[in-house]
């Protein structure tokens, strides 16, 4: 109590013109801090007190009462903003009291909180959870078995916003709200993305538009791995108090904490849509002739890729490899091969992508989406040439390697050329792969997997070069 009115009395000497006391509504503190008000009004000063009871943890009416949670961090933001407009006292206890009719805190644990030097608050048997707890380490009001991060919040917010509740917020589709997502200390960041993702999907799936996010740890239980949730249903006016400027250190305020209420879930990948819609071309047939020459070699040297592998690396080159050519023939005998080269190369990305995986995976993938760009609209000789070039350049600039770096990376330069010199091209590509492909063994690994290997180990051709020799030679072959 001494200490409230001291700081009560320190505002008043710096000349402040009021003070609003924003109280969290536990019977300690509701007496400790009425108190001080009635002494610091006895010397004269302006000062007021606003209790924070955004718990909707009870169901049934409950002697205890609403307790003040993370919710009263929305109303420190949407005071805070008004006093620094100069607005006076009575005007923003009347705003506050009015905002915190639309406001709503629930929290989950996994763990108790320990206070340093006592036991645990509570016991808390593994696999379950802990449902509607306060933040000094109060237990819940009921037990959950451990269940998936979607599961949890549909639970938290289903009780949250349960008409038949005591203590819940009244909540409709149409609504817009603001949304804290509030790490009560031992969650990880990946974990709070989890469950901020969870629940923006959950609210927006029963039609509440979420207007901003924060997500974060801004009132914790010391190290309780848990999380709470609070709502604030926002109006223009409540957003616009949020996002009031503030130099206040622990308040979000970089670009991408808070997020405008549309949805951001990114669509799945376009891999296996049907493409029988699409026209096939003249080169059609062509194409799927090469794609199966080049699968096959890949699987018939899978073995011999895997033991080359393994002299580098963790002796699955052949492997992914033959996976990415089981995925591509899969696809090619339920597909149409669209006629357009540039359609396929992405078909083709999408597929390697989903189902390669690892840095191959990525690395073709980057190459076929670059390359699938000068050959949207042509497929000449020409376009094939700065598709190829495009692909390598895409390789290099985020692969981090350069030919000579002993790494997949092996292609010369190409030109745009006429028909009749493509072919010789091709053909002295080919070689030039194969040669090049042998010449790694001599290479110092600067990059990629192999670079962490002491060199004097390294002396086999790299794997991931033969592998591109390889779909090369299959490449001129089907030619
Ligand atoms: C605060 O808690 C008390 C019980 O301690 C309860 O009677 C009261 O209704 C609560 N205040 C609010 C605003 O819910
Ligand atoms: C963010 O905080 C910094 C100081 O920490 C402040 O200068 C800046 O104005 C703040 N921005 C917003 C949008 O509140």
């Amino acid at each position: 109590m001494a200490s409230v009115l001291a700081a009560i009395l320190a505002l008043r000497d710096a000349g402040a013109s009021g003070v609003l006391l924003i109280v969290k509504n536990y019977t300690g503190d509701r007496l400790n801090f009425g108190l001080a008000v009635e002494q610091a009004r006895n010397r004269g000063v302006a000062v007021d007190m606003v209790i924070v009871a955004d718990d909707c943890a009870f169901s049934q009416p409950s002697k205890a009462g609403r307790r003040g949670l993370c919710g009263t961090v929305f109303v420190h933001k949407l005071a805070g903003a008004l006093a620094a407009e100069g607005r006076p006292l009575e005007e923003i206890v009347c705003q506050v009291k009015e905002a915190l009719k639309n406001i709503g805190t629930l929290g989950v644990s996994l763990s108790p909180c320990s206070v340093p030097g006592c036991l645990p608050s509570f016991d808390l048997p593994p696999g379950e959870m802990e449902l509607g707890l306060g933040i000094h380490g109060e237990p819940g009001i009921k037990r959950l078995k451990v269940a998936t991060a979607d599961e949890v919040v549909n639970n938290m917010i289903d009780h949250m916003t349960n008409p038949a509740s005591q203590s819940h917020l009244a909540l409709k589709s149409g609504d817009s709200v603001v949304l804290c997502v509030n790490n009560l200390g031992a969650l990880s960041r990946l974990e709070m993305a989890v469950v901020t993702r969870a629940a923006i999907s959950c609210l927006e799936g029963r039609g509440v538009q979420v207007a901003r996010v924060m997500s974060g740890s801004f009132m914790t239980s010391l190290e309780m791995a848990g999380v709470s949730l609070s709502l604030m249903k926002a109006n223009q006016e409540v957003l616009r108090l949020f996002d009031a400027k503030t130099s206040a250190p622990a308040w979000p305020n970089q670009s991408g904490v808070r997020v405008s209420g549309r949805s951001y879930t990114l669509d799945p990948p376009a891999v296996g849509t049907d493409v029988s819609s699409q026209s096939e071309g003249p080169l059609s047939g062509v194409m799927a002739n090469t794609l199966e020459m080049v699968c096959s070699s890949l699987l018939q040297r899978q073995e011999e890729l895997n033991s080359l592998d393994r002299a580098s690396g963790d002796g699955d080159c052949g492997n992914t490899h033959a996976q990415a050519a089981k995925a591509i023939l899969e696809w090619l005998h339920s597909h149409v091969v669209p006629g357009c080269p540039g359609q396929l190369m992405s078909t083709l990305a999408g597929l390697v992508q989903e189902r390669m995986g690892g840095s191959s995976g990525a690395l073709y993938s980057l190459f076929l989406t670059a390359a699938a760009v000068p050959l949207k609209d042509h497929c000449h000789p020409a376009a094939w040439a700065t598709a190829m070039h495009a692909g390598t350049e895409a390789i290099r600039r985020y692969g981090g390697a350069d030919p000579g770096d002993r790494t997949m990376v092996r292609t010369p330069k190409m030109v745009p050329c006429s028909l009749s010199t493509w072919y010789q091209l091709v053909h002295i590509r080919v070689c030039r792969s194969e040669l090049g492909a042998e010449s790694t063994r001599d290479l110092i690994a600067r990059a990629g997997r192999a670079s962490y290997i002491a060199t004097e180990r390294v002396t086999l051709p790299d794997p991931g070069a033969v592998a591109i020799a390889t779909i090369l030679r299959a490449v001129f072959q089907s030619e």
